[in-house]
């Protein structure tokens, strides 16, 4: 009876585990352009889903830095160019480091 649980969840781990993965390499077909990164979470986001899961996490630190009291924060606060990502203002590290 206990066995059986057990088992019938061990699958459904593998299973979700294997729709996750393959959901992030689809994501990764655009991959970060950065060769080093300053930050572990970013580079473990592009790492895993490529500029994709970059901008979410990014989505997220904006959200943060909103919360805490920067209603005017947008990407442009912190990026030169949007269509080039890897060029950040002076500044932007340490700005972006308190909202990962
Ligand atoms: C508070 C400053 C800040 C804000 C706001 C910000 N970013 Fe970033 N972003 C950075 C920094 C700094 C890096 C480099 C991270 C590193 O080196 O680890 C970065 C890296 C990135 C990268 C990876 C670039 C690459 O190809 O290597 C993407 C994509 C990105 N940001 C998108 C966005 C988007 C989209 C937004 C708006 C939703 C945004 N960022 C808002 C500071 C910011």
């Amino acid at each position: 009876m206990t066995n059986r649980i057990v088992i019938t969840f061990g699958f459904t781990a593998v299973f979700a585990s294997g729709f996750f993965m393959m959901e992030t390499a689809n994501a990764g077909d655009k991959p970060c352009k950065a060769a080093t990164f300053q930050f572990d979470k970013v580079k473990a986001a592009c790492t895993a889903g490529g500029e994709n899961a970059a901008k979410e996490l990014m989505k997220e630190a904006v959200k943060k830095g909103k919360a805490a009291g920067d209603a005017e924060m947008d990407c442009k606060s912190c990026h030169e160019d949007t269509k080039d990502f890897t060029k950040v203002k002076d500044g932007s590290v340490d700005k972006l480091k308190p909202l990962l």
